[in-house]
């Protein structure tokens, strides 16, 4: 297998076993193949695309600035760059998360491009999530396959053959389908998860714990008790982006989504909120007081940044005149890219919470699980905890000395919300 980038700075970093992004477990399984001989990394298509029985186009799709369209530019560029390479019969592969309708016009893309060539399009979506890829892709619930001749789908079966033999249930489907499948699962969980941030709100005011409602509504195997941790509002490179090119595709088509619409809209608010709750816990006046977060990518076990609620929590906090002091165990470098010189970069945890007036809890990365509590509350100047993804449980806290702020977690939020409402 080759992997073609036209990023020629990426390509010499994987030649050199560097890994651009940090994935769990993915040196490892690149360094395996590589020294097996079985991978291989290329700028130009012409090393790969010509012997290739399948080719997979796997490039970005980021929302176009300015109407949250997905931006398909590179899409169709690698779609021309691969008609002129073709050699024999050749699938191509749509794995980008594309808008209903694309992989048809990547295939008049190349038809144009090159009238003789022996090709099909397959629509093949990709379920994997960040942090967990490796095991997301060796074990998927299902592979999902949008083509459209028994050729094409004898090939792609062909190459998925070894999960078929752990009886992975395969979706075959037309292409558009098969981009629609991809589109409506992110929304549906991006939906799920707004839900339970919304019954959390709920939770505050009347006095109940979501943590409960959660386990109680998830125990229904109808509703299913994943993507029910309420917290700071969903973000990274998939939910904000395919929700936002699905309600746009869909009301070009004239079937608004209307529940789609009001997730993305509420998330949004939400991530913005979330500086609010901090500014309650530190009592208002905020000026000059110092606030710890740890935890700064969308989830852990991952270094991306995009549509992290830190980004719309840090300079909230920032604006308001506090002093803030982040860590994050990845996610340093992209934070400073992000953030330049106005926070201060710990070197760990306890070096964050050094001195701080309240510690926000933003992402749950493990180590951020078993903090040494009575070291936290010697460091801080009051030991108050925002706990943004219930990783702490209230009563213990409690008697640990902590005021303690967690996410639709009763008492809690009602004191909260009545502070941020007095301000
Ligand atoms: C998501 C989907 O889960 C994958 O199936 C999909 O392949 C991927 O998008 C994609 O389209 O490429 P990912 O963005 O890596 O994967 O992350 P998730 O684990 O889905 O989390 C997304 C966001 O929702 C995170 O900010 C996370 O903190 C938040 N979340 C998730 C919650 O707040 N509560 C939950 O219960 C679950």
């Amino acid at each position: 297998m080759t992997c073609v980038d036209v990023d020629r700075a990426k390509v010499n970093a994987l030649h050199r076993g560097d890994i651009p992004i940090f994935e769990p477990g993915l040196n490892l399984l690149v360094a395996k193949n590589v020294n097996a001989g079985r991978l291989r990394f290329a700028t130009d298509p012409n090393e790969a695309v010509p012997q290739a029985d399948l080719v997979f186009i796997a490039v970005g799709t980021p929302s176009r600035r300015g109407d949250g369209h997905a931006d398909l530019r590179y899409i169709f560029a690698a779609a021309e760059q691969v008609a002129h390479a073709i050699d024999g019969y050749t699938v191509v592969v749509t794995k980008s998360t594309v808008p209903v309708g694309t992989g048809i016009r990547v295939r008049e893309t190349i038809r144009a491009a090159r009238p003789d060539a022996d090709f099909d399009v397959v629509a093949n979506p990709e379920f994997l999530r960040e942090g967990a890829a490796i095991e997301d892709f060796m074990r998927p619930d299902r592979v999902v396959i949008g083509a459209e001749s028994d050729r094409a789908r004898e090939r792609i079966r062909a190459l998925y053959r070894p999960l078929a033999l752990r009886e992975v249930p395969m979706v075959m489907t037309d292409i558009v389908t098969a981009e629609l499948i991809k589109y409506a699962a992110n929304a549906f969980l991006a939906t799920k998860v707004t839900f339970i941030n919304e019954i959390a709100d709920l939770c505050e005011r009347a006095g109940s714990d979501v943590q409960d409602v959660a386990k109680g509504i998830g125990l229904d195997g109808r509703i299913g008790a994943k993507f029910l941790h309420p917290g700071p509002g969903y973000g990274g490179s998939c939910f904000p982006k395919d929700t936002s090119a699905l309600v746009r595709s869909a009301r070009q088509y004239g079937a608004p989504l209307r529940i789609v619409e009001t997730v993305a809209d509420i998330n949004e608010r939400r991530k913005r909120a979330m500086a609010d709750r901090v500014i309650g816990a530190l009592g208002g006046a905020v000026h000059g007081k110092s606030v710890a977060v740890l935890g700064l990518t969308f989830k852990p076990g991952t270094d991306d940044m995009r549509e992290s609620p830190a980004l719309a929590i840090v300079p909230a906090l920032m604006g308001a005149g506090i002093n803030v002091r982040v860590f994050d165990p990845q996610g340093q470098a992209n934070a400073q890219a992000q953030f330049g010189i106005g926070p201060y970069y710990a070197t760990d945890a306890y070096d964050a919470i050094d001195g701080t007036d309240c510690l926000a809890l933003m992402t749950e990365w493990n180590e951020f699980r078993a903090l040494q509590l009575d070291r936290v509350k010697r460091l801080m100047t009051r030991p108050v905890m925002v706990d943004m993804r219930n990783v702490y449980n209230p009563e213990e806290m409690r008697a640990a000395g902590f005021v303690y702020y967690g996410v639709g977690r009763g008492y809690d939020g009602i004191r909260l919300n009545m502070e941020t409402a007095e301000e």
